[in-house]
């Protein structure tokens, strides 16, 4: 039998879920767990790289583990677990940070635009070698694909550079190649008070958030930004409100942009086509929501993650293993 290639991706769970981490990569995830083996994990510890209050942290971590449920993915085909619950991806980490460069850290767009707004006596060196800790999340589990929204592609293309140096220096296939997948539609969900900026959790004005009131996603949609015309156009350029609605609409419905501006020809009236698009988030939402809110009461959480932390460890100590020893790390029996 032939075996089956790996998926594996993460979420951090800093602040609100928003609706561009539901379609840009949540609810992608479940479409690899038949196809591949799929491990899906919670990046707690690259929350730390910002301030975070503990408890809003441990609660948030949990609200994950369901919201992953609730998005389809069955425990027993997907491994779900804590970064933090595999301390191996902490003990690659700490071999890998020697062979990233700052020169390539520090021009990472995400670590630019997160240090910029701060004062640099103040940037954690977590923040700097966010991709660092995860290219060792990636590489611990030999994945072949990695689906994420279109922000996180960076960090993927370093970790693939990390993957050429580190098998050249030393002569071997240590590291499996991963690859970024993107969706098709919805790789890069905008905000709908500024349209021009990602809609993203740290920024709550234009937001819609997995656990907002359906009334209130109502409310946020009628009222998102757009232009003074009146035609259904995907025209990022001159129309990125309408773009980013259009594109909300053609990922939730599995339909091309262009099939979704189809649909609309004709529609003169941005209320009306917000409505449908209103319509659409809500029936994906609300049904989300009820199974969220069943998945935290049923109390499993905490099983599904100990069986999960059980599997990942055991491959994730493996690789481990090889590359201690490829670099010189004298592993020995322990008795
Ligand atoms: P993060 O919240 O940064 O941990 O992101 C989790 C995943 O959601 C990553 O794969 C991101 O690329 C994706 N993501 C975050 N914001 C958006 C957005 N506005 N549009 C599409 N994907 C997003
Ligand atoms: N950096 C990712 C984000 O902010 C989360 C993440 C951490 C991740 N490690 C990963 C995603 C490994 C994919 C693979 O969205």
């Amino acid at each position: 039998m032939e075996e089956k290639k790996r998926a594996l991706s993460g979420i951090k769970p800093t602040g609100n879920l928003t609706l561009g981490n539901y379609i840009g990569a949540l609810r992608e995830f479940k479409k690899f767990q038949d196809d591949y083996e799929s491990f899906i994990f919670i990046a707690d510890l690259h929350a730390l790289t910002l301030p975070i209050d503990p408890i809003f942290l441990k609660n948030n971590t949990k609200d994950i583990v369901a919201f992953y449920i609730a998005a389809g993915l069955d425990p027993e085909k997907t491994t779900i677990f804590l970064q933090s619950d595999v301390s191996a991806h902490s003990e690659l980490n700490t071999i890998l940070v020697n062979y990233l460069y700052m020169g390539e850290l520090s021009r990472m767009t995400q670590f630019k635009d997160k240090s910029q707004k701060m004062n640099n006596e103040a940037i954690g060196l977590g923040l700097f070698a966010y991709p660092v800790l995860m290219a060792a999340d990636i590489l611990l589990y030999n994945a072949d694909v990695v689906p994420v929204g279109e922000d996180q592609t960076q960090h993927v293309e370093l970790c693939r550079d990390l993957v050429h140096r580190f098998n050249q220096r030393y002569q071997k296939e240590v590291f499996v190649m991963p690859k970024a997948i993107t969706p098709k539609v919805g790789a890069r969900i905008m905000s709908l008070s500024d349209p021009t900026r990602k809609m993203s959790k740290s920024d709550p004005k234009g937001d819609i958030f997995l656990k907002d009131d359906l009334n209130i996603i109502r409310k946020k949609i009628m009222s998102a930004v757009t232009d003074t015309g009146n035609e259904i156009k995907y025209d990022p350029e001159n129309k990125p409100g309408i773009s980013n609605l259009l594109t909300i609409y053609a990922a939730l419905s599995n339909i091309t942009v262009e099939q979704a501006e189809k649909q609309f020809e004709g529609c003169t009236q941005y209320g009306v086509f917000k409505k449908a698009v209103a319509d659409k988030v809500i029936e994906e939402i609300g049904p989300f929501q009820q199974r969220y809110k069943e998945i935290l009461a049923s109390g499993k959480i905490d099983e599904i993650l100990s069986e999960g932390a059980r599997r990942a460890s055991y491959i994730a100590n493996k690789t481990l293993r090889k590359v201690k020893k490829t670099v010189g790390l004298y592993v020995h029996d322990s008795k």
